[in-house]
């Protein structure tokens, strides 16, 4: 059953599933099945790729099945994150590989692919009923050192997954940002066709001086 709590409203009609992902801080205690979570991680791996190098890796700790890799993996982030991550019964972490396989060069687009991938596996786990969300505030050099990740790969966030769970449960500051109005830039600020905005108006602006 997807999640109907504060579904984005956008000056265009999109996939449903779209406005309704969402990053809540409240999770049900609920465990994900491991085939929901096959599910969800093949949506991942159905990204798009620099070369088709799918330099993605993701590594989960489950409260239920891996309780010592969920710690680890809690006990990265900053506390504002851990107040709320740790009622989140899957934590995870996206990882980026920074070479090419084919040749060892370095990726430059290794950590935009990861991005993709793991926004493409945040619409799976809304479609399923699920939300992803993720984090920036964590220590990389924590995690690194507690899973011996090695060189050439790199932490790039981390996220919680699960359903989501009633935000009368968070404390007060949480749940007014929880709650409160999804908004988005309007597509005149990020949306331009033909030239870079403000172009013309300055060489008006040099011509007239
Ligand atoms: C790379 C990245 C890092 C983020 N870091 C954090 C974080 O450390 N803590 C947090 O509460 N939310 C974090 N967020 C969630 C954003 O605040 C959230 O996606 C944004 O406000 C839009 O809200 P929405 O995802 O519900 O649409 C992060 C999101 C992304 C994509």
């Amino acid at each position: 059953m997807s999640d109907t709590t504060n579904v984005l409203t956008l000056e265009t009609a999109i996939l449903p599933v779209l406005t309704q992902r969402r990053s809540p801080r409240a999770y049900s205690p609920q465990p994900v099945p491991a085939e929901t979570l096959h599910q969800v991680f093949t949506a991942a791996s159905s990204a798009a790729s620099c070369f088709g190098e799918q330099p993605w890796r993701y590594l989960v700790g489950t409260q239920a099945g891996s309780p010592e890799a969920f710690a680890k993996i809690l006990t990265s982030m900053g506390e504002f994150n851990q107040v709320w991550a740790k009622n989140a019964p899957v934590l995870g972490i996206s990882i980026a590989k920074l070479t090419f396989s084919h040749d060892d060069n370095p990726n430059a687009w290794a950590r935009h692919d990861v991005g993709q991938a793991t926004a493409t596996m945040a619409i799976q786990a809304t479609e399923l009923g699920l939300q992803v969300h993720q984090m920036a505030g964590f220590s990389p050099d924590k995690l690194r050192a507690a899973f011996n990740i090695p060189a050439g790969y790199e932490p790039v966030a981390v996220f919680t997954l699960g359903y989501p769970g009633d935000p009368a449960a968070l404390p007060d500051a949480l749940r007014e940002k929880e709650l409160a109005p999804r908004t988005r830039k309007p597509l005149a600020e990020f949306l331009f066709e033909g030239a870079w905005p403000g172009l013309a108006d300055e060489r008006y602006d040099q011509a007239t001086v």
